[in-house]
C-alpha cells in the first residue's frame, strides 16, 4: 500500500491528522488548568485515564506517531538523496517558506521534547507514583531550564503545523486552486494558536 510516493504522502498526512487531533485535545485539557482550575484538570486527566474509547485511541495514537516520525525521516533522507549536486547553491526561499524546508528540523526538535516529557511526565503518571497531576505539572513550569525548552519546543510545532495544516490537505487532494486562500489562513491560526497556547501556560505557571 506504501509503495508509490503518492500513498506515502497520504499515509504521512493521514498520521498528521490524528496528531492534530491528539493535540487539539491535549490543549483543551491543560487549558482547564488555568480555567476552571485544577478540578476541573484532575477530572479531564482521571476521564482520559478511563475512558474506553481513549483507551482503545492510545496504542493508536502511539503507532501513528511512530508512524509519522520514521516516514518524515525516511522521506527527508529520499528528498536529499535526490536532490542534484547544483542545489547547494539554490536559494529557496524565493520559492518554498522557511517552515516548509525545515520540517525534519522542527520536527526533530519536538521529537526531542517529546521524549524528555514521556519520561518526565508519562512515565510518573502511568507507574501510579503521582496522584496529584496538577502539581507535578505546575511545578515541572517552575524550573526555568525546563520553561524554556517546553516555550521553544511549542514554537518548533508551531512552525512544524505552519506548513504541515495546509500540506496535508492538500496531500489528501484538497484543491489548491479553489481552496487554498482559507486552508492557508486556518493553517495560520491553528499553528499558532497550538503554539502560544501551550506555551503561555507554561509562562503563566512559572511567574505564578
Ligand atoms: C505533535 C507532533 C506533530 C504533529 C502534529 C505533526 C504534524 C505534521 C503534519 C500535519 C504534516 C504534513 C503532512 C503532509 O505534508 O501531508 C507533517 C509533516 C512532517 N512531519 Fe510532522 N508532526 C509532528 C511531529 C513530527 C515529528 C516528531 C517529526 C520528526 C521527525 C516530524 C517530521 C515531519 C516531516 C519531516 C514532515 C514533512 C514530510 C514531507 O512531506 O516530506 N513531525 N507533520
Amino acid at each position: 500500500m506504501l509503495k508509490t510516493s503518492v500513498s506515502k504522502k497520504i499515509a504521512m498526512a493521514l498520521s498528521g491528522f490524528l496528531l492534530m487531533m491528539f493535540i487539539v485535545i491535549h490543549l483543551s485539557i491543560n487549558l482547564t488548568m488555568l480555567w476552571p482550575g485544577k478540578e476541573t484538570f484532575e477530572q479531564a486527566v482521571h476521564f482520559m485515564a478511563t475512558n474506553p474509547f481513549i483507551r482503545v485511541m492510545e496504542p493508536i495514537l502511539f503507532l501513528g506517531f511512530i508512524f509519522h516520525i520514521s516516514m518524515g525521516i525516511y522521506l527527508e533522507l529520499k528528498n536529499r538523496s535526490n536532490r542534484p549536486v547544483g542545489y547547494v547553491k539554490y536559494d529557496g526561499s524565493s520559492v518554498a517558506t522557511w517552515a516548509s524546508r525545515n520540517m525534519i528540523w522542527t520536527g526533530l526538535f519536538v521529537l526531542l521534547f517529546l521524549i524528555f516529557h514521556f519520561w518526565n511526565y508519562y512515565i510518573p503518571f502511568k507507574s501510579g507514583e503521582v496522584h496529584d497531576h496538577y502539581l507535578l505539572v505546575t511545578g515541572l513550569f517552575k524550573n526555568p531550564v525546563y520553561t524554556v525548552f517546553y516555550v521553544l519546543a511549542f514554537i518548533a510545532l508551531g512552525l512544524h503545523l505552519s506548513h504541515g495544516f495546509e500540506s496535508a490537505f492538500q496531500s489528501v487532494g484538497v484543491p489548491r486552486e479553489k481552496c487554498y486562500r482559507w486552508i492557508h489562513v486556518c493553517g495560520q491560526c491553528f499553528a499558532w494558536i497550538v503554539g502560544l497556547g501551550f506555551s503561555l501556560i507554561a509562562i503563566y505557571f512559572y511567574f505564578n
